[in-house]
Protein backbone atom coordinates (compact mmCIF):
# COMPACT_ATOMS: atom_id res chain seq x y z
CA UNK A 1 0.00 0.00 0.00
CA UNK A 2 1.11 3.54 -0.84
CA UNK A 3 0.97 6.17 1.83
CA UNK A 4 -0.90 8.80 -0.23
CA UNK A 5 -2.43 11.81 1.32
CA UNK A 6 -3.12 14.23 -1.41
CA UNK A 7 -4.50 13.10 -5.06
CA UNK A 8 -4.67 15.92 -8.13
CA UNK A 9 -7.56 15.66 -10.46
CA UNK A 10 -6.62 16.48 -14.11
CA UNK A 11 -8.91 16.40 -17.18
CA UNK A 12 -7.45 16.68 -20.88
CA UNK A 13 -8.10 16.46 -24.08
CA UNK A 14 -11.58 16.92 -25.43
CA UNK A 15 -14.25 17.87 -22.67
CA UNK A 16 -17.59 15.31 -22.83
CA UNK A 17 -20.35 13.52 -20.40
CA UNK A 18 -19.25 12.06 -17.19
CA UNK A 19 -16.36 13.40 -16.35
CA UNK A 20 -17.70 15.73 -13.42
CA UNK A 21 -19.09 12.19 -12.06
CA UNK A 22 -15.57 10.98 -12.47
CA UNK A 23 -13.69 14.05 -10.52
CA UNK A 24 -16.57 13.04 -7.77
CA UNK A 25 -16.32 9.55 -7.88
CA UNK A 26 -12.41 10.18 -7.10
CA UNK A 27 -12.88 12.92 -4.57
CA UNK A 28 -15.60 11.28 -2.27
CA UNK A 29 -14.18 8.20 -2.44
CA UNK A 30 -10.43 9.90 -1.74
CA UNK A 31 -12.41 11.41 0.98
CA UNK A 32 -13.55 8.11 2.84
CA UNK A 33 -9.77 6.89 2.96
CA UNK A 34 -8.82 9.77 4.53
CA UNK A 35 -7.46 11.64 1.42
CA UNK A 36 -7.57 14.35 0.28
CA UNK A 37 -7.94 15.73 -3.73
CA UNK A 38 -7.64 19.02 -5.81
CA UNK A 39 -8.22 20.22 -8.83
CA UNK A 40 -5.07 20.92 -11.24
CA UNK A 41 -7.02 23.36 -13.54
CA UNK A 42 -6.54 23.57 -17.29
CA UNK A 43 -5.39 19.73 -18.07
CA UNK A 44 -1.69 19.55 -19.08
CA UNK A 45 -1.22 23.39 -19.42
CA UNK A 46 -2.38 23.28 -15.99
CA UNK A 47 -0.03 20.74 -14.59
CA UNK A 48 2.86 22.47 -16.33
CA UNK A 49 2.07 25.23 -14.80
CA UNK A 50 1.42 24.55 -11.21
CA UNK A 51 4.32 25.60 -9.93
CA UNK A 52 3.18 29.17 -10.40
CA UNK A 53 -0.28 29.06 -8.68
CA UNK A 54 -0.90 30.76 -5.14
CA UNK A 55 -3.55 27.93 -4.18
CA UNK A 56 -5.18 25.13 -5.74
CA UNK A 57 -8.99 24.24 -5.40
CA UNK A 58 -9.35 21.62 -2.91
CA UNK A 59 -12.28 19.19 -3.49
CA UNK A 60 -13.69 18.72 0.27
CA UNK A 61 -17.45 17.98 0.50
CA UNK A 62 -18.56 21.68 0.37
CA UNK A 63 -16.67 21.61 -3.00
CA UNK A 64 -17.60 18.48 -4.05
CA UNK A 65 -21.39 18.77 -3.52
CA UNK A 66 -21.21 22.07 -5.73
CA UNK A 67 -20.55 19.53 -9.05
CA UNK A 68 -23.16 18.49 -10.62
CA UNK A 69 -22.56 14.87 -11.79
CA UNK A 70 -25.05 14.53 -14.71
CA UNK A 71 -23.68 17.93 -16.38
CA UNK A 72 -21.28 17.18 -19.15
CA UNK A 73 -18.04 19.06 -19.67
CA UNK A 74 -15.66 19.05 -16.84
CA UNK A 75 -14.66 21.80 -13.52
CA UNK A 76 -11.14 20.97 -13.85
CA UNK A 77 -11.36 22.47 -17.34
CA UNK A 78 -9.44 21.12 -20.23
CA UNK A 79 -6.44 21.86 -22.61
CA UNK A 80 -5.01 19.99 -25.52
CA UNK A 81 -0.66 20.05 -24.36
CA UNK A 82 1.09 17.59 -24.93
CA UNK A 83 3.92 18.04 -22.09
CA UNK A 84 6.71 16.32 -24.27
CA UNK A 85 5.76 18.80 -26.78
CA UNK A 86 6.55 21.43 -24.57
CA UNK A 87 9.47 23.63 -25.50
CA UNK A 88 10.81 23.72 -22.07
CA UNK A 89 13.75 21.14 -21.11
CA UNK A 90 13.19 22.04 -17.24
CA UNK A 91 9.78 21.06 -18.05
CA UNK A 92 9.35 17.75 -15.98
CA UNK A 93 11.42 19.22 -13.36
CA UNK A 94 8.80 22.46 -12.80
CA UNK A 95 5.82 20.08 -12.95
CA UNK A 96 7.55 18.01 -10.23
CA UNK A 97 7.93 21.39 -8.37
CA UNK A 98 4.53 22.27 -8.54
CA UNK A 99 3.33 18.88 -6.93
CA UNK A 100 5.49 19.46 -4.32
CA UNK A 101 4.80 22.51 -3.65
CA UNK A 102 1.38 21.82 -3.14
CA UNK A 103 1.81 17.86 -1.49
CA UNK A 104 0.56 16.48 -4.56
CA UNK A 105 1.43 12.80 -4.07
CA UNK A 106 -0.02 10.91 -7.17
CA UNK A 107 -2.50 12.58 -10.10
CA UNK A 108 -5.81 10.75 -11.50
CA UNK A 109 -5.67 11.66 -15.08
CA UNK A 110 -9.11 11.55 -17.10
CA UNK A 111 -9.05 11.13 -20.89
CA UNK A 112 -8.18 9.43 -24.15
CA UNK A 113 -5.41 8.45 -26.42
CA UNK A 114 -3.69 11.49 -26.39
CA UNK A 115 -3.79 12.03 -22.63
CA UNK A 116 -3.23 8.39 -22.12
CA UNK A 117 0.11 8.62 -23.98
CA UNK A 118 0.46 11.61 -21.71
CA UNK A 119 0.01 9.58 -18.63
CA UNK A 120 2.74 6.78 -20.01
CA UNK A 121 5.53 9.36 -20.46
CA UNK A 122 4.55 10.89 -16.61
CA UNK A 123 5.11 7.89 -15.37
CA UNK A 124 8.23 7.24 -16.96
CA UNK A 125 9.39 10.36 -15.34
CA UNK A 126 8.38 8.84 -11.88
CA UNK A 127 5.35 10.54 -11.51
CA UNK A 128 2.89 8.81 -10.12
CA UNK A 129 -0.70 8.64 -11.86
CA UNK A 130 -3.78 6.66 -13.21
CA UNK A 131 -5.68 7.03 -15.91
CA UNK A 132 -9.70 6.81 -16.26
CA UNK A 133 -10.63 6.28 -19.61
CA UNK A 134 -12.55 9.36 -21.18
CA UNK A 135 -13.41 10.20 -24.89
CA UNK A 136 -16.39 10.62 -26.54
CA UNK A 137 -15.11 8.86 -29.91
CA UNK A 138 -15.05 5.49 -27.93
CA UNK A 139 -11.83 4.51 -29.75
CA UNK A 140 -9.89 3.54 -26.32
CA UNK A 141 -9.62 -0.66 -25.92
CA UNK A 142 -12.06 -0.14 -23.08
CA UNK A 143 -15.44 2.00 -22.80
CA UNK A 144 -14.32 5.59 -22.16
CA UNK A 145 -16.67 8.02 -19.96
CA UNK A 146 -18.32 10.67 -22.75
CA UNK A 147 -19.26 7.69 -25.14
CA UNK A 148 -22.70 7.41 -24.26
CA UNK A 149 -23.79 10.49 -23.64
CA UNK A 150 -22.42 11.77 -27.01
CA UNK A 151 -24.62 8.67 -28.78
CA UNK A 152 -27.44 9.70 -26.83
CA UNK A 153 -27.66 13.14 -28.43
CA UNK A 154 -26.34 12.30 -31.95
CA UNK A 155 -29.46 9.98 -31.94
CA UNK A 156 -31.86 12.57 -30.63
CA UNK A 157 -30.54 15.40 -32.45
CA UNK A 158 -31.22 13.46 -35.55
CA UNK A 159 -34.21 12.17 -34.60
CA UNK A 160 -35.61 15.68 -34.38
CA UNK A 161 -34.16 16.76 -37.45
CA UNK A 162 -36.60 14.51 -39.13
CA UNK A 163 -39.18 17.12 -38.67
CA UNK A 164 -37.78 19.60 -40.39
CA UNK A 165 -36.36 17.44 -43.07
CA UNK A 166 -40.18 16.04 -43.58
CA UNK A 167 -41.86 19.53 -44.06
CA UNK A 168 -39.61 20.30 -46.93
CA UNK A 169 -38.77 16.61 -48.10
CA UNK A 170 -35.08 17.19 -47.95
CA UNK A 171 -32.14 15.13 -47.62
CA UNK A 172 -29.96 15.88 -44.57
CA UNK A 173 -26.43 15.11 -43.99
CA UNK A 174 -25.72 15.01 -40.57
CA UNK A 175 -21.72 15.11 -39.93
CA UNK A 176 -20.83 14.30 -36.31
CA UNK A 177 -17.99 14.65 -34.54
CA UNK A 178 -16.09 10.88 -33.52
CA UNK A 179 -12.58 11.78 -35.41
CA UNK A 180 -10.54 8.96 -37.11
CA UNK A 181 -13.48 6.30 -35.96
CA UNK A 182 -17.38 6.09 -36.73
CA UNK A 183 -18.39 4.18 -33.28
CA UNK A 184 -20.05 7.10 -32.29
CA UNK A 185 -21.81 7.94 -35.82
CA UNK A 186 -22.83 4.43 -36.05
CA UNK A 187 -24.12 4.21 -32.58
CA UNK A 188 -26.26 7.28 -32.66
CA UNK A 189 -27.23 7.01 -36.32
CA UNK A 190 -28.78 3.58 -35.57
CA UNK A 191 -30.86 4.90 -32.48
CA UNK A 192 -32.18 7.56 -34.84
CA UNK A 193 -32.75 4.96 -37.66
CA UNK A 194 -31.32 6.77 -39.71
CA UNK A 195 -31.19 5.49 -43.38
CA UNK A 196 -27.34 5.66 -44.38
CA UNK A 197 -24.66 6.07 -41.66
CA UNK A 198 -21.17 6.45 -43.35
CA UNK A 199 -17.89 6.13 -41.32
CA UNK A 200 -13.96 6.42 -41.88
CA UNK A 201 -13.54 2.00 -41.47
CA UNK A 202 -15.74 1.90 -44.58
CA UNK A 203 -14.43 3.50 -48.05
CA UNK A 204 -17.27 5.43 -49.05
CA UNK A 205 -18.94 4.21 -52.61
CA UNK A 206 -21.41 7.65 -54.04
CA UNK A 207 -23.19 5.29 -56.10
CA UNK A 208 -24.41 3.02 -53.84
CA UNK A 209 -25.28 5.53 -51.31
CA UNK A 210 -27.17 7.41 -54.13
CA UNK A 211 -29.01 3.88 -55.58
CA UNK A 212 -30.32 3.28 -52.01
CA UNK A 213 -30.94 7.20 -51.46
CA UNK A 214 -33.19 7.18 -54.34
CA UNK A 215 -34.81 3.76 -53.79
CA UNK A 216 -35.97 5.03 -50.04
CA UNK A 217 -36.39 8.53 -50.61
CA UNK A 218 -38.67 8.10 -53.66
CA UNK A 219 -40.30 5.33 -52.13
CA UNK A 220 -41.04 7.21 -49.35
CA UNK A 221 -42.74 10.38 -50.69
CA UNK A 222 -44.74 8.78 -53.35
CA UNK A 223 -46.06 6.27 -50.60
CA UNK A 224 -47.22 9.12 -48.53
CA UNK A 225 -50.64 10.67 -48.62
CA UNK A 226 -49.42 14.04 -48.65
CA UNK A 227 -46.34 13.40 -50.74
CA UNK A 228 -44.01 13.89 -47.59
CA UNK A 229 -40.63 12.30 -46.56
CA UNK A 230 -36.91 12.88 -45.87
CA UNK A 231 -33.62 10.67 -46.21
CA UNK A 232 -31.51 10.90 -42.98
CA UNK A 233 -27.80 9.92 -43.51
CA UNK A 234 -25.24 10.49 -40.70
CA UNK A 235 -21.66 10.61 -41.42
CA UNK A 236 -18.64 10.64 -39.31
CA UNK A 237 -16.26 13.71 -39.47
CA UNK A 238 -13.40 11.04 -40.59
CA UNK A 239 -14.99 9.98 -44.06
CA UNK A 240 -12.23 10.14 -46.67
CA UNK A 241 -13.04 11.76 -49.84
CA UNK A 242 -12.86 10.11 -53.39
CA UNK A 243 -8.84 10.53 -53.47
CA UNK A 244 -8.82 8.86 -50.22
CA UNK A 245 -8.14 11.77 -48.18
CA UNK A 246 -9.91 13.09 -44.71
CA UNK A 247 -11.67 16.39 -45.19
CA UNK A 248 -9.92 19.09 -42.56
CA UNK A 249 -10.12 22.88 -41.88
CA UNK A 250 -7.14 24.38 -43.56
CA UNK A 251 -7.09 27.67 -41.72
CA UNK A 252 -6.53 25.61 -38.54
CA UNK A 253 -2.79 24.26 -37.58
CA UNK A 254 -2.98 20.89 -36.03
CA UNK A 255 -2.65 20.68 -32.88
CA UNK A 256 0.14 19.22 -30.27
CA UNK A 257 -0.48 15.97 -30.78
CA UNK A 258 -0.80 16.69 -34.94
CA UNK A 259 -4.56 16.17 -34.85
CA UNK A 260 -6.33 18.61 -37.86
CA UNK A 261 -9.86 20.14 -37.42
CA UNK A 262 -11.92 17.76 -39.10
CA UNK A 263 -14.68 19.44 -40.93
CA UNK A 264 -16.13 19.00 -44.63
CA UNK A 265 -17.10 15.09 -44.79
CA UNK A 266 -21.54 16.68 -44.59
CA UNK A 267 -20.49 19.33 -47.12
CA UNK A 268 -18.71 16.57 -49.07
CA UNK A 269 -21.49 13.84 -49.59
CA UNK A 270 -23.86 17.20 -50.19
CA UNK A 271 -22.48 17.79 -53.17
CA UNK A 272 -21.90 14.46 -54.49
CA UNK A 273 -25.59 13.85 -54.12
CA UNK A 274 -26.47 16.72 -55.48
CA UNK A 275 -24.61 16.23 -58.52
CA UNK A 276 -25.72 12.81 -59.55
CA UNK A 277 -29.30 14.29 -59.17
CA UNK A 278 -29.14 16.47 -61.35
CA UNK A 279 -27.52 15.11 -63.61
CA UNK A 280 -30.32 12.12 -63.41
CA UNK A 281 -33.98 12.05 -65.90
CA UNK A 282 -35.35 9.90 -62.88
CA UNK A 283 -35.08 12.80 -60.46
CA UNK A 284 -36.93 15.14 -62.79
CA UNK A 285 -39.89 12.47 -63.50
CA UNK A 286 -40.11 12.13 -59.69
CA UNK A 287 -40.21 16.14 -59.13
CA UNK A 288 -42.90 15.95 -61.73
CA UNK A 289 -45.00 12.92 -60.18
CA UNK A 290 -45.00 14.25 -56.59
CA UNK A 291 -46.15 17.90 -57.94
CA UNK A 292 -42.68 19.94 -56.53
CA UNK A 293 -41.00 20.05 -59.48
CA UNK A 294 -40.98 24.42 -60.27
CA UNK A 295 -39.33 25.03 -62.86
CA UNK A 296 -35.59 26.96 -62.65
CA UNK A 297 -36.24 27.37 -58.82
CA UNK A 298 -37.22 23.63 -57.46
CA UNK A 299 -35.63 21.14 -59.80
CA UNK A 300 -33.64 18.55 -57.50
CA UNK A 301 -34.51 17.88 -53.89
CA UNK A 302 -32.48 19.70 -51.39
CA UNK A 303 -29.61 18.65 -49.79
CA UNK A 304 -28.64 20.04 -46.18
CA UNK A 305 -25.89 19.20 -44.24
CA UNK A 306 -26.05 19.97 -40.76
CA UNK A 307 -23.23 20.16 -38.18
CA UNK A 308 -23.70 19.90 -34.62
CA UNK A 309 -20.01 19.68 -33.22
CA UNK A 310 -19.31 20.41 -29.97
CA UNK A 311 -23.34 20.13 -29.13
CA UNK A 312 -22.58 16.49 -29.56
CA UNK A 313 -20.73 16.24 -25.97
CA UNK A 314 -22.03 19.55 -24.62
CA UNK A 315 -25.24 19.69 -21.80
CA UNK A 316 -26.02 16.85 -19.91
CA UNK A 317 -24.23 13.41 -19.53
CA UNK A 318 -26.47 10.64 -19.88
CA UNK A 319 -27.27 7.96 -16.59
CA UNK A 320 -24.72 5.50 -18.05
CA UNK A 321 -21.78 7.82 -18.29
CA UNK A 322 -22.89 9.47 -14.61
CA UNK A 323 -22.62 5.32 -13.41
CA UNK A 324 -19.47 4.53 -15.41
CA UNK A 325 -17.74 7.66 -14.23
CA UNK A 326 -18.78 7.89 -10.58
CA UNK A 327 -17.12 3.80 -10.49
CA UNK A 328 -14.48 4.13 -12.22
CA UNK A 329 -13.46 7.94 -10.76
CA UNK A 330 -13.36 6.32 -7.33
CA UNK A 331 -11.62 2.78 -8.72
CA UNK A 332 -8.71 5.08 -9.44
CA UNK A 333 -8.21 5.80 -5.94
CA UNK A 334 -7.95 2.30 -4.96
CA UNK A 335 -5.45 1.80 -8.11
CA UNK A 336 -3.16 4.53 -6.74
CA UNK A 337 -3.40 3.59 -3.32
CA UNK A 338 -2.29 -0.10 -4.72
CA UNK A 339 0.53 2.02 -6.58
CA UNK A 340 -0.62 0.90 -9.96
CA UNK A 341 0.91 3.56 -11.67
CA UNK A 342 0.83 3.95 -15.49
CA UNK A 343 -2.62 1.62 -15.33
CA UNK A 344 -6.08 2.39 -16.81
CA UNK A 345 -9.33 1.72 -14.58
CA UNK A 346 -11.76 -0.33 -17.23
CA UNK A 347 -14.28 -1.55 -15.66
CA UNK A 348 -15.97 -1.87 -12.12
CA UNK A 349 -17.96 -5.21 -12.10
CA UNK A 350 -19.44 -6.51 -8.61
CA UNK A 351 -16.31 -6.20 -6.70
CA UNK A 352 -13.86 -6.65 -9.40
CA UNK A 353 -12.10 -3.36 -10.97
CA UNK A 354 -9.78 -4.41 -13.97
CA UNK A 355 -7.28 -2.47 -15.34
CA UNK A 356 -4.46 -2.60 -17.82
CA UNK A 357 -1.49 -0.56 -18.58
CA UNK A 358 -2.44 2.50 -20.40
CA UNK A 359 -0.14 2.01 -23.11
CA UNK A 360 -2.31 -0.70 -24.30
CA UNK A 361 -5.31 0.44 -23.28
CA UNK A 362 -4.65 3.69 -25.81
CA UNK A 363 -4.13 1.48 -29.20
CA UNK A 364 -7.25 2.69 -31.42
CA UNK A 365 -10.14 0.44 -31.19
CA UNK A 366 -12.15 0.65 -34.96
CA UNK A 367 -15.90 -0.61 -35.30
CA UNK A 368 -15.85 -3.74 -36.03
CA UNK A 369 -16.85 -4.56 -39.60
CA UNK A 370 -18.73 -8.20 -39.21
CA UNK A 371 -21.22 -6.37 -37.26
CA UNK A 372 -22.66 -3.86 -39.46
CA UNK A 373 -23.78 -6.45 -42.02
CA UNK A 374 -26.49 -7.53 -39.58
CA UNK A 375 -27.74 -3.84 -39.67
CA UNK A 376 -27.41 -3.78 -43.56
CA UNK A 377 -29.48 -6.39 -43.72
CA UNK A 378 -32.30 -4.89 -42.04
CA UNK A 379 -31.83 -2.00 -44.59
CA UNK A 380 -29.17 0.65 -43.70
CA UNK A 381 -26.98 1.96 -45.97
CA UNK A 382 -23.25 2.24 -45.09
CA UNK A 383 -21.86 3.24 -48.55
CA UNK A 384 -20.80 0.11 -49.97
CA UNK A 385 -22.58 -2.89 -51.60
CA UNK A 386 -24.50 -4.68 -48.72
CA UNK A 387 -22.44 -7.81 -47.50
CA UNK A 388 -24.29 -11.16 -46.45
CA UNK A 389 -24.43 -11.38 -42.17
CA UNK A 390 -21.83 -14.15 -41.31
CA UNK A 391 -22.35 -15.55 -37.55
CA UNK A 392 -21.51 -17.76 -35.59
CA UNK A 393 -23.75 -19.14 -33.03
CA UNK A 394 -22.60 -19.46 -29.39
CA UNK A 395 -24.03 -21.44 -26.73
CA UNK A 396 -23.16 -19.43 -23.73
CA UNK A 397 -23.84 -20.12 -19.82
CA UNK A 398 -23.59 -16.64 -18.72
CA UNK A 399 -25.72 -13.77 -19.83
CA UNK A 400 -23.13 -11.55 -19.69
CA UNK A 401 -24.76 -8.16 -21.85
CA UNK A 402 -21.99 -5.28 -21.85
CA UNK A 403 -21.99 -1.95 -23.44
CA UNK A 404 -20.09 -1.80 -27.16
O1 LIG B 1 -11.65 13.69 -29.54
C1 LIG B 1 -12.89 14.22 -29.18
C2 LIG B 1 -13.40 15.17 -30.22
O2 LIG B 1 -14.67 15.62 -29.83
C3 LIG B 1 -13.41 14.64 -31.64
O3 LIG B 1 -14.54 13.85 -31.90
C4 LIG B 1 -13.36 15.91 -32.45
O4 LIG B 1 -12.80 15.71 -33.73
C5 LIG B 1 -12.45 16.77 -31.63
O5 LIG B 1 -12.54 16.31 -30.30
C6 LIG B 1 -12.77 18.23 -31.67
O6 LIG B 1 -11.76 18.87 -30.97
P1 LIG B 1 -11.83 20.34 -30.39
O7 LIG B 1 -12.72 20.32 -29.20
O8 LIG B 1 -10.41 20.61 -30.02
O9 LIG B 1 -12.39 21.20 -31.47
Amino acid sequence: MTDIKRIGVITSGGDCGGLNAVIKGVAREAFALGIESVVIPHGYAGLYNLAKLDKVVLLDAERVSKIEASLAGSEAGHSRVKIKKIDDPDKYEKIKKGLKKFKIDALVISGGDDTGSVVVDLTEQGIPCVHVPKTMDLDLQSYSVGGDSAINRIAVFTRDLKTTGMSHNRILVIEVFGRYVGHTALRGGIGAEADAILIPEIPVDIDVLYKHMKVTYFARIERSDVKAGTYIIVVAEGIRNASGEMLYDESIPPDAFGHRKLAGAGKYIRQQLEKRMKEDPEVHDFMERTGMFAPGVYMIPEVREVTPGHLVRSGHSSAFDVNFGYKVGAAAVFLLKNGKFGQTVVNVDGDQISYQPTAAVIKRREVDLREIAIFESVGICFGREPQKYKYKLNATEEAIIRFE
